[in-house]
């Protein structure tokens, strides 16, 4: 049976950058079936639903997703399609690598709990957000983090970012990691998340995998960009027992979308990233290398400082991977 791919556009830039992914996905994996599932902000303005049941369904029928970026309003009555799709496809793992000249580190945050729990209460006086930390949840993201160091640099320690100084349920999470980590004879070191924020851009080399709670990870991500050259260039994965979803770490950005000038490397990284789930480790090292070699070539999008358009650098690296 071939493989089934859903992909998302969502909004602003990812109606961009998504084309110059599928083109790349579609080349290397040319029996597979593509299918759209709209989602977003521009849906819920055209349907009053920017994620309904049916696509849940459609997105749990397929053997992966590539999706944009979707835009979130800061309006309590509007929820996220990306946290709504995290939980309900239970993709507990966000794998987001930070590569550039010497500077190779993972990311792997934990996806479906802490802050980003969903369980609110807001009011007019007082307003709550759970934090919520279980042993299961941390177990099994610790299991994953140390199943990455083992793969990349068994030597290595893992690198727990919390904060159990203030908030208590990151003590759960640390001690779990260190458990798990003992368990498989990996070393830890825990390093509080905002001295681990500034750390990480002094020292890069000093770090290789990562583990961290929903929020630190979240936000230690976008720190990172500034080591790759900015939120263009960092793709992820979030992966779960049955389901993964691979997506750039940036957002719709309303403030350049609509002008062709997005950078696509994040979006052409995460097809990478996919083409490295079905197992094709080659052509994903192939993709890597082109999209090196037309940066080094001086072509790039303007937040690079070059004057590609999203198109133009997305057709130069098809076109690379094409002549081989
Ligand atoms: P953002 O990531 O969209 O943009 C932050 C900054 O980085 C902007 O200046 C933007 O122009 C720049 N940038 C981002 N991606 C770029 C690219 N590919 N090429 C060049 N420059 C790029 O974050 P934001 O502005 O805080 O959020 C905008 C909207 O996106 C919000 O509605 C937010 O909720 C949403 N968001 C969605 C996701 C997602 O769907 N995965 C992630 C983050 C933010
Ligand atoms: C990201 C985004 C999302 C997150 C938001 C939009 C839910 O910031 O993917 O980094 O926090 O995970
Ligand atoms: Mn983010």
């Amino acid at each position: 049976m071939s493989l089934r791919i859903a992909i998302s556009e969502g909004d602003g830039i990812g109606q961009e950058v998504i084309p110059e992914a599928k083109k790349i996905l579609e080349y290397f994996l040319p029996d597979a079936d593509f299918f759209e599932v709209e989602l977003g902000l521009g849906k819920w303005e055209k349907t009053g639903c920017a994620c309904s049941s049916e696509d849940i369904r459609d997105l749990k029928e397929s053997d992966a997703i590539l999706f944009g970026a979707v835009t979130t309003p800061p309006d309590p009555d509007y929820k996220s399609v990306l946290l709504q799709i995290r939980h309900e496809l239970d993709l507990y793992a966000n794998l987001r690598p930070i590569k550039s000249y010497g500077v190779d580190m993972m990311i792997v945050r934990e996806n479906t709990e802490g802050l980003y729990s969903g369980i609110e209460e807001i009011g007019e006086e007082r307003s709550t957000t759970l934090r919520v930390v279980t042993k299961a949840g941390s177990k099994r993201i610790a299991e994953k983090a140390c199943s990455l160091v083992l793969e990349r640099n068994p030597g290595r320690p893992l690198v727990i970012g919390y904060k159990g100084n203030v908030l208590k349920s990151d003590l759960l999470f640390r001690d779990t990691c260190m458990e798990v980590a003992g368990s498989y004879g990996i070393k830890t070191k825990s390093v509080f998340i905002d001295a681990l924020c500034l750390d990480v851009l002094q020292h890069p080399k000093n770090y290789d995998v990562i583990v961290t709670t929903n929020m630190f990870g979240d936000i230690l991500s976008d720190v990172c960009g500034y080591l790759t050259g900015g939120l263009g260039m960092l793709p992820s994965a979030n992966i779960g027992e049955n389901h993964a979803f691979f997506e750039p770490v940036h957002g719709s950005a309303p403030d350049i979308a609509c002008r062709g000038i997005a950078n696509p490397v994040a979006a052409i990284r995460s097809a990478g990233m996919m083409l490295e789930y079905f197992g094709m480790r080659s052509e994903g090292n192939i993709l890597e290398e082109a999209i090196q070699s037309v940066i080094r070539s001086g072509v790039c999008t303007p937040d690079l400082g070059g004057s590609a358009s999203t198109n133009g650098f997305g057709s130069r690296v098809f076109e690379v991977i094409s002549k081989r």
